[in-house]
C-alpha cells in the first residue's frame, strides 16, 4: 500500500489516503507537542517507538475485545488504519488525580481516585480542548448519546485491560486520552495508545516515564518510552 495524497499533517502524526478509499496511512513522526502545541520539539527516534508501541497495545486490545481502527504495521514509523470519521472530543480516563484536574481542582497530585474518573474534552487546541460534559457534545451534534455511552463503556473496558497489562510490568497508569471514530456505522477507536497520550508512573518508585518527561524537562524523553515498551516486552525495531 502507497501513500497518495497527505490529508491531515497534526502534531505528532500525518494522515495518507492510499488507493483504497476507506484506508489511510497513518505516519508517526519525531515531532513532540505538549501543553496544546505551545512546546514543540523533534525527538529523535520518538516516530518509530511510538508507532510499533501503538500497534502492539491496539492488538492487545482487539484480541481482547476492542474494536480499533488498526489494520496492520507497515514499517517502523507507518501503519495502515481503516479511516475513520474522527468525533471532535477526546475521552479521559483517570486513576489517579494529576495534570489539569490539580490545577481545576486543586487535588492532591497522585490522589488515587474511589473509582476511574471518565471526562469528556473538546479537541480544539485554539480553545486549549476544554472540558466539556455529555450535554455540550449532545446538543451541538457531536455524538449522540447511544454513541457516547459506548465511548465510555469502552474507556473503561481498555482502563481495566491496561491498566492490568502495565500492573503485570511494574507500572501505574494513572490516566490515558482516547479518539473515537466511524467506520461503515460502527464505532472504532482510533489514533493512538502511547506515552505520549497517557500517563505511566513506576509502582515503585512513582518516576513518570511518559510525555510529562517532556512537559516537564526531566529528559530521556525516548529512553523511557524505549524502557516502558521493553517492560512489556515489545521488540522495538529503530532504523
Ligand atoms: P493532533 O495534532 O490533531 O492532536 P496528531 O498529530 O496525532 O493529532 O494527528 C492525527 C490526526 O488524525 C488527529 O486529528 C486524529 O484525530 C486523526 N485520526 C486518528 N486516527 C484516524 C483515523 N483512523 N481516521 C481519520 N483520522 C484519524
Ligand atoms: P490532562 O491532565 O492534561 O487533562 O491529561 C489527561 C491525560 O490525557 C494525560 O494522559 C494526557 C492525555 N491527553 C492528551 O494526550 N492529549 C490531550 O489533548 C489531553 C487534553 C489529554
Ligand atoms: N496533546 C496536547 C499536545 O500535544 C496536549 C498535551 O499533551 O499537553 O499539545
Amino acid at each position: 500500500m502507497e501513500k497518495v495524497k497527505e490529508i491531515a499533517a497534526g502534531k505528532a502524526k500525518s494522515m495518507f489516503t492510499t488507493n483504497n478509499p476507506n484506508e489511510l496511512i497513518m505516519e508517526f513522526r519525531d515531532d513532540a507537542s505538549a501543553f496544546d502545541g505551545k512546546k514543540r520539539a523533534s525527538l529523535a527516534g520518538k516516530g518509530a517507538v511510538n508507532n510499533q508501541f501503538n500497534a502492539f497495545i491496539m492488538d492487545y486490545l482487539g484480541d481482547n475485545g476492542v474494536d480499533h481502527h488498526l489494520i496492520n504495521l507497515m514499517d517502523n514509523t507507518h501503519s495502515l488504519v481503516h479511516s475513520l470519521d474522527m468525533f471532535p472530543i477526546e475521552c479521559v480516563i483517570r486513576n489517579r488525580a494529576t495534570g489539569s484536574i490539580c490545577r481545576r481542582l486543586g487535588t492532591e497530585d497522585g490522589l488515587i481516585l474511589e473509582k476511574p474518573l471518565f471526562e469528556f474534552f473538546l479537541k480544539d487546541d485554539d480553545l486549549g480542548d476544554p472540558l466539556i460534559n455529555r450535554n455540550h457534545i449532545v446538543s451541538f451534534g457531536w455524538a449522540k448519546d447511544d454513541e457516547l455511552d459506548e465511548m465510555i463503556s469502552t474507556s473503561h473496558k481498555v482502563n481495566e485491560l491496561l491498566t492490568k497489562l502495565f500492573a503485570d510490568s511494574g507500572m501505574i497508569l494513572v490516566d490515558f486520552k482516547l479518539e473515537f471514530g466511524v467506520s461503515s456505522g460502527k464505532i472504532l477507536l482510533g489514533d493512538e495508545f502511547t506515552p505520549d497520550g497517557c500517563r505511566l508512573w513506576d509502582d515503585q518508585t512513582l518516576e513518570k516515564l511518559d510525555k510529562d518527561r517532556f512537559r516537564q524537562d526531566l529528559g530521556d524523553v525516548i529512553e523511557s518510552y524505549h524502557m516502558v515498551a521493553h517492560r512489556l516486552g515489545m521488540q522495538i525495531k529503530v532504523d
